[in-house]
């Protein structure tokens, strides 16, 4: 909702519907910023090993919980756990995660689509036993929507996998409640909205804010590297429409995925944005562009929740717009010597959640 003041906005506290929080030292550096301003998160289990069982995942969500230990975060943060779907997952471990309450979701990536999925599903056939369980349990399917193969190429990626792996997996399993996570595409936005029933797609916080032209016009830029890759501006343009036109299909997953500095600032980098900590002021200036400030409690703090069948958060945020742009840590220390990058959001921001 808007207040009378049109530089203040409150907003019910939003979830992140797609957050990397790594392990050990880079786990407690970051795991406090999202909780800063979050108050839910759906956490990739993408970790070296993966989180592939409910015991990973009560285990991981106990090391989460103990990195917020004694952070200054005022409020309580919830991880919500997902597994990582394997082509030996077992149906029953699935069925008593779904019931645990702490795991809300299941992973697929396909095995190469891109950090720590090496130990993704080659054959997704091997994984139908899974996904009729899933489906009988309601328990949704989150998908790394790109093929791997290296005949395509790296920026169809996406669009192949809609017609030749998502479109085919949906007419085989029709109830199951399927998650297109960070949707890069025109492509993906028109499929999503062409579903009949059981789909949404997240949407990440860079692709709203920049696209290829700002990693790769006048000099490569590694630290906005990240997949699947930035598409072209017209591509950028499809997902600022989803994103702030209060479509119930479309919702915030920042992908936020910190690397190391020297991790992306060499010969072969890593992939992957840290937009943790700007993230809602960003948002707020894309929906500010778009003229949809209203619409930015439905994207980030709503229609996440409704789709995971989750009630709606009680607790508000407040965003405030300044007349100066507003400044923010460039780099996050991890363990005194390693450093991440903070997103650099390519223009001044304004807006900064008080
Ligand atoms: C993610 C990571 O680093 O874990 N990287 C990225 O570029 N988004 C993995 C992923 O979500 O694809
Ligand atoms: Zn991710």
């Amino acid at each position: 909702m808007i207040d009378t003041d049109p530089n203040r906005l409150v907003i019910t506290r939003p979830d992140d519907m797609h957050l990397h929080l790594r392990d050990g030292e880079m786990l407690k550096a970051v795991a406090p910023i999202s909780a800063r301003h979050f108050a839910r998160a759906i956490i990739m289990p993408n970790l070296v090993p993966p989180v592939v069982t409910l015991g990973d995942a009560v285990a991981y969500r106990e090391r989460i919980l103990r990195a917020l230990e004694g952070s200054e975060s005022p409020q309580s943060f919830e991880p919500m756990m997902t597994l990582y779907l394997t082509e030996t997952t077992d149906p029953e471990d699935v069925a008593k995660a779904a019931a645990s309450a702490i795991v809300k979701a299941v992973k697929l990536y396909p095995a190469g689509a891109t950090t720590n999925s090496q130990s993704g599903v080659q054959n997704i056939d091997a994984v139908s036993p899974v996904l009729d369980r899933m489906a009988e349990l309601g328990l949704p399917l989150c998908i790394h929507g790109e093929v791997t193969h290296d005949e395509v190429d790296i920026f169809d990626r996406e669009a192949v996998f809609l017609e030749t792996v998502l479109d085919p997996l949906r007419a085989r399993h029709p109830e199951l409640r399927i998650i297109l996570e960070h949707v890069t595409t025109e492509e993906g936005v028109d499929y999503i909205n062409g579903a009949a029933k059981n789909l949404a797609g997240t949407i990440t916080t860079h692709h709203l804010m920049i696209n290829r032209n700002q990693m790769l016009a006048g000099g490569i830029r590694p630290h906005y590297y990240c997949l699947p890759i930035l598409k072209r501006r017209s591509h950028q343009e499809a997902l600022r429409k989803a994103a702030t036109s209060a479509n119930k299909r479309f919702f915030l997953g920042t992908d936020s995925a910190p690397h190391t500095a020297s991790t992306k600032e060499t010969a072969c980098g890593c992939a992957g944005c840290f937009t943790a900590p700007n993230t809602l002021s960003c948002l707020a200036h894309v929906f500010e562009e778009e003229g949809a400030l209203p619409n930015l409690e439905s994207f980030t703090s709503l229609n996440g929740a409704d789709c995971y069948g989750l009630a709606r958060n009680s607790e508000t945020i407040t965003l405030e717009k300044a007349s100066e742009p507003v400044g923010y840590q460039s780099h996050l220390s991890v363990a005194g010597s390693e450093r991440v990058a903070v997103f650099d959001p390519s223009v001044p921001l304004y807006w900064r959640v008080i």
